[in-house]
């Protein structure tokens, strides 16, 4: 996610833009830039890092006019860096663009523009969107940007400005949130709700595939075949505080009920309705190199360990390389055994944590290739590794790790697929199949997200928001979700709950089983099905509280469960991705009831960036 802000009228720009920016800073803060036109020209100034290091270049190098565009970054493509920081410009420099989004077919719009005499300055996406607007600009730039955008494909919210045209600018969305806020004799444009609410709470929240036209005193809005549109002016009435989580009371429910787009991100451009292949053009693994690889490590800490249970579990099954799974705060330690022809992948969405860090360092040390699964692009573990799947989950605020483990095991998926057929382990049948079942994922979540309140209802009872410790129990594809979801419980909540392989219960944890130990159960149709449900009896013949995650459709499995959550019907393999779900909603509701700090548990650090 990427902040846009956009301002025309009587103030200076740049003062309301670098406001809009920092209230938008939560959506990404490596990179950032202000475009402003004035005087007849085009005036940038642009920065690398956090906004304070553009306040003060600002402070250095004034800028100042009636009508300009800003930007604060989180990357996707191109790592943080002053070029690649937008505003993007046409080749004269007369337009300029600020983009938040992914175009997936930048790469051929890149090569055809590059045919035609275009010269690229940055490698990120968006310069490709004011290069189009240029080849089709005669004059009127509304219609040159919704030209343009018949040529893109992919996400978008964009703001654009043209020196030739100091009274308006011009704004669309698809796919990425775009609000124009409505003032006495100046209007905005911005991400976001927070950019502009200290000026104006009129908004108009625009629609996918409209593109519109905003002048001091009028605005209109078109699709981008030039049909008109009309939208209802809103009135927000947030606060702050509840602007920047956009209305939720955490950013950690924010983040869980923002699964269903991030999910379709994480695909976003990797695989397309129809295709029997995946698209990883970023892992910088050769074909030979895949064709030759003997054995696959996958190192992690905490919940990007669990998501790298997932990917084992993955590969072994489907690509048939064998597959370590390790902590990375052990791997560092135990002098490991690295044979040749091995690929390492670490897993970490904030791309710094330490121990992760330190096992790439060992690994590649003794002939490793490493590609990582990481979500912060330009990242240290990014930086050290050959090549990279990027998540695109956006910034994850809440200390508790949510959308950014879907989207892990999502990627995981992917790897799983393009390295299966890469090695000739999957046909092209099966790999159709699977990838359909991926893409039906992002709907799937939403069904869970929109019957959220019989958690939420759940998790109000003392049996479970009292309880002194909690039992997870998973088999299969579901142990990593086991452990996944006691990890979310124990590190919000503060109650002690311990994940285990629902095989191992009668080695040991069964003697924990009394009426006051609920055990969350995952027991979603598969293969292990039955086994979970004899697991579920031995419980319940002790007394133990039974809360059994299961497949929409299977009644009877509420005879043997004192509560049951229900995930849609799925690929089994993939069910992980959509059994996360109902356990961070369960651990969220349990620890707001128990009046706990969701987003900042007490002692935990969002990234460990030291042992
Ligand atoms: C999970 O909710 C925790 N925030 C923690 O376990 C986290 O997953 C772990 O520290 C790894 O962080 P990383 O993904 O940024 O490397």
């Amino acid at each position: 996610m990427c902040g846009i802000v956009g301002y025309i009228g009587e103030k200076n720009c740049v003062e309301v833009i670098m406001a809009g920016l920092h209230r938008l800073e939560y959506r990404g803060y490596d990179s950032a830039g202000v475009a402003v036109v004035t005087d007849g020209a085009l005036k940038c100034v642009k920065s690398v890092g956090k906004l304070k290091i553009m306040d003060k270049k600002l402070e250095d190098n004034p800028l100042s006019g009636p009508l300009g565009i800003g930007h604060t970054r989180w990357a996707t493509h191109g790592a943080p860096s002053e070029v690649n920081s937008h505003p993007h410009f046409d080749m004269p420099m007369e337009i300029a663009v600020v983009h938040n989004g992914i175009i997936e077919n930048y790469q051929e719009l890149r090569n055809e523009l590059q045919k035609e005499g275009v010269t690229f300055r940055s490698q990120t996406d968006t310069e490709t969107i004011a290069h189009l607007v240029r080849k089709y600009y005669t004059g009127d730039l509304f219609v040159a940007v919704k030209r343009a955008l018949q040529d893109v494909e992919g996400a978008y919210a964009i703001g654009v400005v043209c020196k030739d045209h100091p009274d308006l600018m011009v704004a669309a969305r698809h796919g990425s949130p775009l609000i124009v806020g409505l003032g006495e004799g100046e209007a905005f444009i911005g991400s976001d709700v927070p950019a502009i609410m200290k000026y104006t709470r009129k908004v108009i929240y625009i629609d996918n595939g409209q593109v519109c036209e905003i002048k001091r005193n009028s605005y209109k809005i078109e699709d981008i075949q030039g049909n008109p549109v009309q939208l209802e002016v809103k009135t927000v009435d947030w606060d702050d505080a509840a602007a920047e989580k956009e209305g939720y009371p955490h950013f950690m429910l924010k983040e869980i009920n923002q699964q269903a787009n991030v999910i379709r991100n994480t695909l976003r451009g990797r695989v397309h309705e129809g295709s029997e292949e995946v698209n990883l053009p970023d892992m910088n693994i050769s074909l030979e190199e895949l064709r030759a690889c003997q054995k696959i490590v996958i190192v992690a800490c905490g919940t990007a360990w669990h998501a790298g249970m997932v990917g084992k579990y993955l590969i072994e099954k489907f690509a048939k390389v064998p597959v370590e799974l390790d902590l990375a705060s052990e791997y560092r330690y135990r002098d490991p055994i690295v044979p040749p022809n091995t690929i390492m992948i670490p897993v970490s969405q904030s791309g710094e944590t330490a121990d992760t860090l330190e096992a790439i360092r060992i690994a590649k040390s003794r002939g490793a290739q490493v590609a990582s699964i990481v979500n912060t692009v330009g990242s240290s573990v990014a930086r050290e590794s050959h090549g990279v799947v990027y998540q695109h989950a956006g910034p994850e605020i809440g200390v508790a790790s949510t959308k950014a483990y879907t989207s892990q095991c999502t990627a995981f998926a992917l790897f799983t697929i393009w390295l299966a057929e890469t090695r000739g382990a999957m046909e092209k049948a099966q790999a159709k199949e699977m990838i359909a079942s991926l893409r039906e994922l992002p709907d799937k979540i939403q069904w869970i997200l929109d019957n959220q309140d019989d958690i939420k209802r759940c998790a109000e009872d003392p049996k479970y928001r009292d309880a002194q410790s909690a039992l997870y129990l998973g088999r299969g594809y579901n142990f990593p979700s086991a452990l996944e979801g006691a990890l979310k419980l124990k590190e919000i909540s503060y109650i002690h709950a311990e994940g285990y392989a629902a095989g191992e219960m009668k080695h040991g944890p069964i003697a924990l089983v009394t009426d006051e130990l609920p055990v969350v159960c995952v027991a979603t149709d598969g293969d292990v099905y039955d086994k979970m449900v004899s697991n579920i009896q031995e419980i319940r013949a002790r007394r133990g509280i039974v809360l059994s995650v299961a497949t929409v459709g299977n009644e009877g499995i509420k005879a043997h469960s004192a509560d049951v959550f229900y995930i849609p019907e799925c690929f089994e393999p993939f069910s992980p991705i959509l059994v996360a779900v109902p356990l961070q909603l369960f651990a969220y509701y349990v620890a707001t009831n128990r009046g706990c700090d969701v987003d900042q548990p007490r002692n935990l650090a969002k990234s460990v960036t030291v042992e």
